[in-house]
């Protein structure tokens, strides 16, 4: 075998190898057990082939060594120019939830009332019959007092699930003295059977001012100041009679359509108006109820459903929809 012309050949493959596949391969034919120096290696019989042949062995490897490092290295350089990672290209999007639409709802108008100096008040879900109608000026023949209508606690006909924000009204007066203008938010509770308008528990914001002076004229403006920041700067409010057993005069507030300004639509009726709901003045007997003097103040109040503002706000025809959790819809707000 011609050592020489041997090495020149596999330097020559080596070289020419541009992966580390066909280095291998050129390992093999080369260097491998059945290589051509291998077998001359194991045939050798004399010292100065032997050291012949391992120095060609030697040679190689060392080359085979430096060329495995080269094309190791142009790997990882191929690797990390096209594998890299282009930070500019938009990511993948990550779904976002969002706050429940009565717990929106519910920060706005407590927004709004903070902004004209209103304190928050948070009152019990289980409350007692003084507080929930009796203080409240509803005697106990009333029928909303009825066990039909009213979740009372078993075996118990005085603790009840409140049935309205209004008795934090006369908890916030027992424990305050006036001027008084605070609202009141969160869960009450009645025996309704569920359809599109009515659900066995919903939200109200119970609003109360109290001081000197106070008349119809600042709830009325109260009001519209509540529908304007809620439903724009176009609302118009108007007030119609009704009746309450705490407050005297007692009306119900309507708000001009926010979808046809009062033109009439689908979403009022045609009537061009929205019902808010109910309020008044202050009757006389509540405030005696809680030690204050109705000669020296006055006040006025109002309670409005959450689920029907958030149900205006967002046009949706049943107030089931707001606790059904259907993300096809929850996801559009
Ligand atoms: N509590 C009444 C209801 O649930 C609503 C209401 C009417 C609240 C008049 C008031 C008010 O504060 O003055 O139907």
């Amino acid at each position: 075998m011609d050592a020489e012309s041997l090495q020149t050949e596999a330097l020559g493959a080596i070289l020419g190898a541009h992966t580390l596949a066909e280095l291998d391969e050129v390992r093999v034919r080369f260097l491998g057990r059945s290589s051509q120096l291998k077998l001359a290696l194991r045939e050798v019989r004399d010292r100065e082939t032997g050291q012949r042949l391992n120095g060609v062995r030697e040679h190689l490897e060392t080359a085979v060594a430096e060329r495995q490092a080269i094309l190791e290295r142009a790997n990882l350089d191929h690797s990390l120019t096209t594998e890299s990672v282009d930070v500019t290209l938009p990511g993948t999007p990550i779904p976002r939830g969002h706050l429940h639409l009565i717990t929106q709802i519910r920060r706005q108008v407590e927004d709004v009332f903070l902004g004209l100096g209103y304190e928050i008040f948070d009152g019990p879900e289980i409350d007692d019959r003084w507080h929930n109608f009796t203080a409240l000026n509803t005697p106990d023949w009333h029928p909303s007092t009825s066990p039909n209508d009213t979740f009372y606690l078993a075996d118990d006909d005085n603790l009840l699930l409140r049935t309205q924000t209004s008795p934090g009204q006369i908890r916030f007066m027992e424990t305050h003295e006036p001027p008084v203008y605070m609202v009141s938010l969160g869960r009450c509770y009645r025996r309704d059977t569920p359809d599109p308008t009515h659900t066995p528990f919903f939200h109200q914001v119970e609003c109360l001012a109290v001081d000197r002076g106070i008349t119809l004229a600042d709830l009325k403006g109260t009001i519209q100041h509540l529908a304007r920041e809620l439903y724009g700067p176009e609302r118009e409010v108007r007030i119609r009679t009704s009746y309450f057993p705490f407050t005297e005069p007692s009306i119900e507030a309507d708000v001009t359509c926010y979808l046809c300004g009062g033109a009439g639509c689908r979403v009022c009726g045609d009537s061009g108006w929205i019902e808010m709901g109910g309020a008044g003045v202050v009757d006389p007997n509540v405030f005696q109820h809680v030690g204050y003097d109705p000669e020296e103040v006055s006040g006025f109040a109002f309670g409005f459903g959450l689920e029907r503002m958030a149900m205006l706000r967002h046009g949706l025809p049943d107030i089931r929809a707001l606790w059904e959790n259907d993300l096809r819809l929850l996801r559009q707000f």
